[in-house]
């Protein structure tokens, strides 16, 4: 084989969100590809991405493309769901690597899920804004009927590590009681940063309503693709540092947030100035 092609396959896959959310799906990524090594980008200093335009999001995700292109990943995942929805059809095309986004693998589970047809989607403005989980959602199962809501408060809630306070359980219930009447069997965490929150979610919703955390799907299909690219790390080579971690701003508070959640310690979060 080609040696750039055979090299191509050591090279690390890049991760992005606007925050921490992020490290909810590369935590998936680390659970079931260990030998693949990944490049993560926090855009800690323009969070939140969810009450910003279509246009913006679309640049900052170009600029991070653009970084992480940089750094020789070979695929990239969007592992925010903001993003997903405004920026990754349109960057696609010009795209010469695989990249996926969070959005297509949840709404895929959750049309299989679902006994009753009834699915709630809790994601940022932007998210449920753009009715995308919708249109993914109708496209496995056209009489779906999808409930939005966003809940825009827990994001600066999750970045502040507020994972089970008062005030965060407080503001949950506030936003899922609109879900009371309407007798969802199936709950889709339509932002990677809610999964932190997940059995704060769990004991709010109560034991019939399933929850979907697209991380997993969306680590299953990342798997796939680079099996149809040829690009699977076989795991004989290992000089590089497995996982780099990079932020726009607080990059000691990313650092120390990410070791509460992730599998493995990480050393530093790298700050980078985005915009240059
Ligand atoms: N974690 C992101 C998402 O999945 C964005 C949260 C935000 O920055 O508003 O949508």
């Amino acid at each position: 084989m080609d040696q750039s092609v055979e090299n191509k396959k050591y090279a690390p896959i890049g991760v992005f969100d606007s925050g921490v959310g992020g490290l909810t799906v590369a935590r998936e990524i680390m659970r079931q590809l260990p030998r693949e090594r990944i490049i993560y980008f926090g855009d800690t200093a323009r969070v939140p991405y969810g009450s910003k335009s279509r246009e913006t999001i679309i640049r900052y995700s170009r600029q991070i493309i653009h970084f992480l292109e940089s750094k020789g990943v070979k695929a990239i995942v969007v592992a925010c769901n903001t993003a997903s929805a405004f920026a990754l059809e349109e960057i696609r095309p010009e795209m010469k690597m695989p990249i996926i986004g969070v959005v297509k693998p949840g709404a895929r589970v959750a049309a299989g899920l679902t006994r009753n047809g009834r699915i709630g989607v809790i994601g940022t403005e932007g998210t449920v804004g753009s009715h995308i989980y919708t249109e993914m959602i109708h496209r496995h199962n056209p009489q779906a009927e999808v409930l939005g809501k966003a809940c825009p408060l827990f994001v600066p809630l999750v970045e502040e590590g507020w994972l089970k306070d008062p005030v965060t359980i407080e503001v949950a219930k506030r936003y899922l009681s609109s879900f009371q009447e309407s007798d969802i069997d199936t709950l889709i965490l339509g932002c990677t940063h809610y999964p932190l929150l997940r059995s704060m979610i769990h004991e709010i919703m109560g034991e019939q309503v399933n929850l979907v955390n697209p991380a997993y799907e969306t680590a299953q299909g990342l798997k796939r693709l680079l099996e149809q690219h040829d690009l699977v790390n076989d795991g004989q080579e290992a000089r590089e540092p497995m996982y780099q971690f990079y932020v726009s701003d607080a990059a000691e508070k990313f650092k120390n947030f990410a070791n509460s959640i992730l599998p493995c310690e990480i050393e530093k979060a790298r700050l980078i100035h985005i915009e240059e």
